[in-house]
This record gives C-alpha cells, structure tokens and sequence, in this order.
C-alpha cells in the first residue's frame, strides 16, 4: 500500500533559453553538486531527463531549504539543447513542463530564442523563473562558490553590484516588455502574479541553491495537485525524439508523465499518418552517474513510472513523430486508445487554406508555433507538416496559385537529397531557419521585394 508522498510524482521541470545562454551549464552544476553531496546514487539519470530528489536538493540549497516543509520527491530536470525545439515538450495538449527554467545571459539580454521561449511559456500558460545566468562574468565579480545569492552580493563591490543590477534591471524591463511583471525573486509576493528573477552562475554555482528553492517552492505551493497520480495507471508519455539505435532499430525517447510503462505493454503512438500500435521490446534508460548526451550503454528495466525519461525500443516506430503522445493500452480497449492519440493530433490546430505556403517543421510542437506566428503575420497555409522536406512538399508547393505562396518554410528541417534536383527544376523559393520569426521575416522581406 502506497503512503501519500508514494503517489505524488516528481515535478517536470523544463530548461529553455538562447543558445549558449548556459541551459546545460546550469544542469551540469546541479548534477554535479549532487554528485559531490556524497549520496550515491542520489541523483538518477533518464533519458533527456535528470531526476534530483528532495533530499539532494535541501543538501545543496543549505539554510534556504526546511525539506520538512515539502512532500514532492524532487525534480524532473529536462534540458533542451539549442538544436532540438523545446516546442516539441507538450502533453495532452498543454505543455509536458509543469514549471520552467528560462536561462538568460545577464550581459546578453533577451535574444530571438529567449523571445521565442516566452512565446510559447505565455501560450501554454506555463508558471516559470528566470534564471539571469554568469553573474560571475561581472567585471570585478568575486566568486563565492555554491553560496546563495544574497551572501554573494555582499562579499561584491559595490561598483560590481550596481553593474550586475544595471543588467538584471534590463532583463526585468525586457520581461515587462514581454508583458511579464517581473522583480528580483525575494521581492515577489505572489508568484503567480510576478516572474521571479535568480541572478546565479551555473559555473561557481552561487545563487544555485536559490533557483531550486525558488522551484520546490512554487511546484509544492501552486502544483501539488497536479503531482497526485495513479502510480499503477496505464502510463503516458510524450516522444522527445525518435533515433536509430543500433540493435534496436528506430526507437522513441520519451518523457513518462502520468503513471506506469512496462516491458511487453501494447502501446498507440502518433505517427506521421496515423497512429502506431506495437509492442515494447526494451525499456532503455542510462546507465546510473553517466552523461546523457553521450551515454551509449543502456541497462534495460522492467517499468519506468512517471515522472520518469526512458528509451522506448518497439517494431514500427520509425515514422513516430516527435512530440507526439505515447500511451499505454492495458486494460482498455485499443480502440479508444487509438481514438485518444488521434483526438490528441488533431488538437495541433493548423488552419489550412485553398491557397499559400508549404510548411515543414521538426515537431508537433514546433509546427504548431510556425501555424500560430504566420497566422499573426497573416500568411496562409496551404499544407503544413512534421518532417524534412521532401519531393512531394516542392510538388504541393507548385499548385499555389498566387506567385508569393509557391514556397516553402522549412523550421529545423533538412532538404531530403531526392527533393534537391526537384527544388532545382521548380519555380518555389524555400526558406529555412531555425527561429522562427527570423524565417518568417525573411518570408514577409521576400514577399515585400516581389510586390515592388
Ligand atoms: P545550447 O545547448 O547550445 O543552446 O547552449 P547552452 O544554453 O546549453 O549553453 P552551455 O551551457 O553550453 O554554455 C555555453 C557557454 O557558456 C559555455 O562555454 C559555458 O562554459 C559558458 N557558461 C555557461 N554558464 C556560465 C556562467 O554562469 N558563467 C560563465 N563564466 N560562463 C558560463
Ligand atoms: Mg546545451
């Protein structure tokens, strides 16, 4: 039998940022700080995904932390490297994220991905902080390794303190710009009303301790709600990214967020056509203490539980899709299932019309933001789709009826090499970027240039 804190998962918490702005950094500082508080074992490696428990995250945030005070098991730490859209994170169509994490360099400000992260953090509707990252990067900075932030800023000079405010205040205006009230995190009452600022540095790791109980404060506070589960439900899950994995073939990593996957389960997954139905034949999940990204060895497992990563190896799962859903069929009937995944596809609104562009997109989630940003921009979509661009895309894009609409706009996606000599003989003009307001710029400079 299951006691209360059993039956309460792990918070999902979500990475976002500008390139380069320290996502990573930041994740290996946590990491990395769990590693050396000594409990073995203590943090857990997932797929796309690491696991830091309650008691990891009160050794690390010290004084600031009474872990008495909070009955979640920890957090789910999922970062989104810049290459791979963090847009893909849904789940039953809202976001997979129960919190975020937005990493902004203090000296670089907002840049075109922060903007876009925002986006969708407002569309969603997703509760987040501000993590105003390389504090240690202010002129005359002096580092106070692993402190909270407000110990730090009084071993700082004054000069060096009023160079760094000058930077979070910048950062604070650019949110307000963004329509987020925001102010430094030990100012905010109401976290529901005002974005909170953590100035901190993912490499001295000062200010660390305050962004994680900045954190568990929020998800105990505002989430506990949503954390209570069916530990032994039929499990659900959202596809991060489909690989080859050799020996395996084309398998699924995915984010388990709502009860139990097993070994040999028939599960329904979305796929480009339509849904998928197979059968796990591997569960695959890092081996203990080993970095993700390069992680080559798996240690197959029997069940994974929310809020868990895991490696999904099953037949068919090539033409998966990422971000699509993932259940578990157990003790319903497929049917319904399948229906279910199928409902869920269909909540990816894209408005089609009789004339305008082809577009492309790496994800669910990505081509969702693409058909919301060119309905703002009023450009019509003729076709929209996950996947590289292929042959047939060059082939729908040529029966646009007005000159400007004979294109393509591809996010994140590769120009399949059968598609080249075709794009060659055809009059479209093809668009790729991997922000999206910078290609839609470059559409709408395009359009701009042909109507003169
Ligand atoms: P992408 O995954 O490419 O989007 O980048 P990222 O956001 O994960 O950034 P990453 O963590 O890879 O950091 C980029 C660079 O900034 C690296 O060279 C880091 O060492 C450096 N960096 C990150 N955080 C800090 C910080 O707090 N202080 C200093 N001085 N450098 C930092
Ligand atoms: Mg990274």
């Amino acid at each position: 039998d299951h006691t209360n804190a059993d039956t309460l998962r792990t918070p999902i918490v979500a990475v976002l940022g500008h390139v380069d702005h320290g996502k990573t950094s930041l994740l290996d500082k946590i990491r990395g700080s769990a590693v050396s508080e000594g409990e073995a074992g203590a943090i857990t490696q997932h797929i796309g995904a690491t696991d830091i428990p309650l008691d990891t995250i009160s050794g690390m945030a010290g004084e600031l932390i009474d872990p008495t005070d909070f009955d979640l098991p920890g957090l789910l730490f999922i970062d989104t490297p810049g290459h791979h859209s963090f847009s893909t994170l849904r789940a039953r169509g809202g976001a997979l994220a129960d919190i975020a994490v937005l990493v902004v360099d203090v000296n670089d400000g907002f840049q075109p991905q922060t903007e876009e992260a925002i986006d969708i953090l407002r569309r969603t509707g997703t509760p987040f902080v501000v993590a105003a990252n390389k504090v240690d990067t202010t002129p005359g900075w002096n580092p106070q390794d692993g402190e909270p932030i407000q110990k730090s800023l009084e071993a700082q000079s004054e000069r060096a303190e009023s160079m760094l405010n000058e930077n979070l205040y910048e950062i604070i205006g650019q949110l307000s710009d963004a329509g987020f009230s925001a102010d430094l995190y030990w100012r905010v009452q109401d976290f529901q009303k005002n974005i909170g600022v953590v100035p901190l540095s993912a490499i001295t790791g000062e200010g660390v301790p305050d962004l994680l109980t900045v954190l568990m404060g929020l998800s105990q506070r505002f989430m506990k709600e949503e954390m209570a589960i069916d530990v032994q439900g039929a499990g659900e899950g959202t596809v991060l990214e489909v690989k080859d994995e050799r020996g395996f073939g084309a398998t699924i990593d995915t984010v388990v967020y709502d009860g139990v996957v097993r070994n040999g389960d028939q599960i329904v997954v979305g796929g480009q056509e339509e849904p998928i139905v197979t059968e796990i034949r591997a569960l695959l999940q890092p081996r203990p203490l080993e970095e993700i990204r390069t992680e080559k060895k798996f240690e197959k497992v029997g069940e994974v539980g929310a809020a868990a990563g895991v490696k999904i190896a099953a037949p068919d799962l090539d033409r998966a899709m990422a971000g699509a859903p993932v259940r578990v069929v157990r003790d319903r009937p497929l049917e319904e299932v399948v229906e279910e995944v199928k409902a869920e596809l269909a909540e990816i609104e894209v408005d089609t019309a009789e004339d305008g562009v082809v577009v492309k997109a790496d994800t669910l989630g990505s081509l969702e933001a693409m058909a919301n940003a060119l309905r703002e921009a009023e450009v019509p979509i003729l076709r929209a789709e996950v996947g590289d661009i292929a042959p047939r895309d060059i082939a729908v894009a040529e029966t646009a009826n007005q000159d400007e609409h004979k294109s393509i706009l591809g996010f994140n996606v590769d120009l399949l090499a059968n598609a080249e000599t075709e794009l060659e003989n055809a009059d479209i003009k093809l668009f790729t970027d991997e922000v999206i307001y910078q290609l839609i710029e470059d559409y709408e400079t395009y359009v701009e240039e042909k109507q003169r």
